[in-house]
């Protein structure tokens, strides 16, 4: 058996940044009240007519350098993403083309926010049994054309952003890399966030009265995603500690989904974790669902906060309700 572990990875924020200051021109909000309840200053948001692949094209590129590897190199393509650049076909085929990797595999998983550590562990399987050596799993979003951008949506839109990340995922006999991944759903919870519209059920799927109704804008009940996620986020990392025998002082690093600073906040209280071992960079990337774990590690690695040998966990929650898990050995 083999084991699965990061040999490369990028991530690309568009050029276009938001501050707060810029959202309360639009809406009745403020940069006090945003940096208070969700610890975000600015965000990135796409201009032009940009998809998540267009995102996930620089920041697999820096992957694939980092790894020494070339699109040739790749078996596989796996892309997580909640806001595919079309209906069908899925993103990752749109990437393969535009990269001009051979014609391998190329699969779209829609898991939202725990979406990358999801796609960890479908890479994972493909690698430990030697079907894959080297699969590429990228987590890309455009979120900014979902949100509604008046004072009406105020509390969803000023959380969400647009952004990428790719990682490499490579074969090895060493003891290092993967270590488990823990996954989770629960569909009761579907319509807190979600998306509604265009719907498959719906004939014609997409109407001007769907749109009058907001019905095709990202909807979300704050209040019900916070008490959830603050019960879910520590439940999956201890999960994640006991399946491979560490205590809270064994963990390095843990790189939680940029959710809000809050739930961050809430989660290394009750885990006892210091702050300092938890990478935030919410303040300035803002929530960019399934790219958050992977534009986070990325910059985490890029600064140094990240060295060999060390225990990392990350953790994920979101739209399913799901949440997720994985332990890796860097
Ligand atoms: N700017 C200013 N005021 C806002 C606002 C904004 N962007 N959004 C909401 N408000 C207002 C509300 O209208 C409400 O006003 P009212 O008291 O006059 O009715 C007031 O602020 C409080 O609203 P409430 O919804 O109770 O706020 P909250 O303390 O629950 O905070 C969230 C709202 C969204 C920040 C909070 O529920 C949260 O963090 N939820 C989790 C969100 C999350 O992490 N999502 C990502 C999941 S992957």
């Amino acid at each position: 058996m083999y084991r699965a572990y990061i040999s490369g990875i990028g991530h690309y924020l568009p050029e276009n940044i938001v501050t707060n200051d810029d959202l309360a021109k639009i809406m009745d909000t403020s940069d006090e009240w945003i940096v208070e309840r969700t610890g975000i200053k600015q965000r990135h948001y796409i201009t032009g007519n940009q998809g998540p692949t267009d995102l996930a094209i620089p920041a697999t590129k820096d992957a694939l350098k980092m790894a020494g590897l070339t699109e040739d190199d790749i078996d596989l393509i796996i892309f997580a993403t909640s806001t595919p650049d079309y209906y069908a076909p899925g993103s990752g085929c749109l990437l393969q083309e535009k990269m001009g990797f051979n014609t391998i595999g190329a699969l779209d998983i829609r898991v939202q926010c725990p979406g990358f550590v999801y796609g960890l562990s479908i890479a994972e399987q493909y690698i430990k049994t030697g079907t894959a050596k080297h699969v590429l799993l990228v987590g890309a979003e455009v979120q900014s054309t979902a949100l509604d951008m008046t004072t009406n949506g105020r509390d969803t839109a000023v959380i969400f952003a647009d952004g990428a990340g790719a990682v490499i995922l490579s074969a090895t006999k060493e003891d290092k890399g993967i270590l488990s991944t823990h996954l989770h759903s629960e569909g009761k919870y579907a319509k807190e966030l979600w998306v509604e519209s265009p719907s498959s059920k719906v004939n014609p799927r997409i109407t001007p009265e769907i749109i009058d109704d907001g019905k095709h804008l990202l909807f979300m009940n704050g209040r019900e995603v916070f008490k959830n996620a603050v019960r879910r986020f520590p439940e999956v990392i201890i999960e994640a500690m006991d399946a491979n025998g560490l205590t809270i002082d064994d963990i390095d690093v843990l790189v939680p989904h940029q959710a809000n600073i809050r739930i961050t906040e809430f989660v290394a209280k009750k885990l006892g974790m210091p702050m300092n071992k938890i990478i935030s960079n919410i303040h300035r990337v803002g929530n960019t669902t399934a790219a958050s774990i992977p534009i986070a590690l990325s910059e985490a690695v890029s600064e140094g906060k990240i060295k060999k040998g060390q225990n990392i966990i990350l953790a994920a929650f979101g739209s399913g309700f799901a949440w997720a898990s994985a332990a890796i050995k860097w």
